[in-house]
């Protein structure tokens, strides 16, 4: 693989293993409305506002990532809806040439007010994150979340047009392990795609995470035990990390996330944009390019575009958790997932 350079004709990202780098998950804030456990502590401190990226360093960075073969975008937190002006910013980015889709994750918490408004504005579907559909437990594992609010959310996502709706569900010993087949028996009369997701390890909260995690393959049969066999569904995007399944009869999908058991990198497309403004190259790696100081320092955006095409090159393979390299620098809600 040819490293890629803006002074010749290959200015699209791509890295050394010779994979495309297409898509990009934009952290918009790190705060959140819910403190989920295995996310973060109750007690949280977030980054001054300073610190993150303007409405505008957003869009003039998404534009020139665009420019370097960008073309689908994924808004994330923390929350992405505690960020003021989200439906602008969704606007804008909308209107940037090359973008071709835009999806937010999302505890759904606000999309009763603002799902309408962003559908408008450009956006085009929302992952909910949902771990139970038990109001007590949802309490405990969000801390203070209330579930109504999510179901309404997930209502209003549905009327608002944005689909398909994907729930992702994070499997933890403990909280919800047992929860998966209400969940999963959701997809029967509802078109959603609910995905359940191996919890991830972390920063502070990475031992918790350890001790918590529950396989795929346990959820996959706790199920199958309740619900019968579920079929592969045909046609699946290689990219997608959850392999569709459904149930006999289903109008929706169940598909499992496997990030601890089996990792999805050589497929892996993403990049992502921390809210103050670093590339991380992957989501399991501390490894992270810093974009904001240079473009706030003034630097040449050709400069800017060229370091970013240089970092992309060297995305790593795969992370390291087999090996038991855990991610250290930043929480999840730091990232955006
Ligand atoms: N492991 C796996 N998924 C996580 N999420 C948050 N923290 C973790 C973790 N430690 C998920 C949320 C949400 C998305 C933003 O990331 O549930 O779906
Ligand atoms: Fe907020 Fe999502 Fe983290 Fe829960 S997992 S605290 S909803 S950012």
């Amino acid at each position: 693989m040819v490293q890629p350079s803006l002074s010749s004709s290959t200015t699209h990202l791509v890295d050394r293993f010779g994979r495309q780098l297409t898509y990009l998950r934009v952290s918009l804030t790190d705060v959140c409305n819910l403190r989920c456990v295995y996310c973060m502590p109750e007690d949280m401190t977030f980054r001054p506002r300073h610190e993150l990226m303007t409405d505008e360093e957003i869009i003039t960075i998404v534009r020139l990532m665009a420019e370097l073969g960008i073309n689908k975008i994924r808004l994330t937190g923390g929350e992405p809806t505690v960020r003021p002006n989200l439906v602008e910013i969704v606007r804008q980015i909308a209107h940037i040439p090359g973008i071709r889709d835009i999806a937010m994750t999302t505890n759904a918490l606000l999309l009763p007010q603002l799902a309408e408004p962003l559908a408008r504005a450009g956006l085009k579907r929302v992952n909910i994150s949902l771990d139970t559909l038990n109001p007590h437990k949802f309490k405990f594992i969000t801390r203070w979340g209330d579930l109504d609010k999510v179901l309404a959310g997930i209502e209003a996502a549905e009327a608002a047009g944005l689909k398909p709706i994907k729930i992702n569900a994070v499997v933890t010993r403990g909280f919800n392990e047992g929860d998966v087949v209400d969940l999963a028996r959701l997809t029967l009369d509802r078109d959603w795609d609910i995905r359940f997701i191996e919890v991830m390890p972390f920063g502070s909260e990475a031992d918790f995470a350890q001790s918590v995690v529950v396989s795929s393959q346990e959820t996959r049969e706790r199920i199958e035990a309740a619900l019968g066999p579920m079929q592969p569904v045909a046609g699946h995007d290689p990219r997608d990390p959850a392999k569709p399944y459904r149930l006999a009869g289903a109008r929706g999908t169940i598909g499992f996330i496997s990030s601890v058991s089996e990792p999805f990198c050589e497929a892996c497309n993403r990049l992502r944009l921390t809210a103050d403004g670093k590339l991380r190259l992957c989501l399991l790696r501390d490894g992270e390019y810093d974009i904001l100081t240079p473009l706030r320092a003034g630097e040449s955006i050709e400069a800017i575009k060229q370091a970013i095409l240089d970092a992309a090159y060297n995305k790593p393979w795969g992370h390291g958790l087999p090996d038991g390299v855990i991610p250290t620098s930043r929480l999840m809600n730091q990232i955006g997932g």
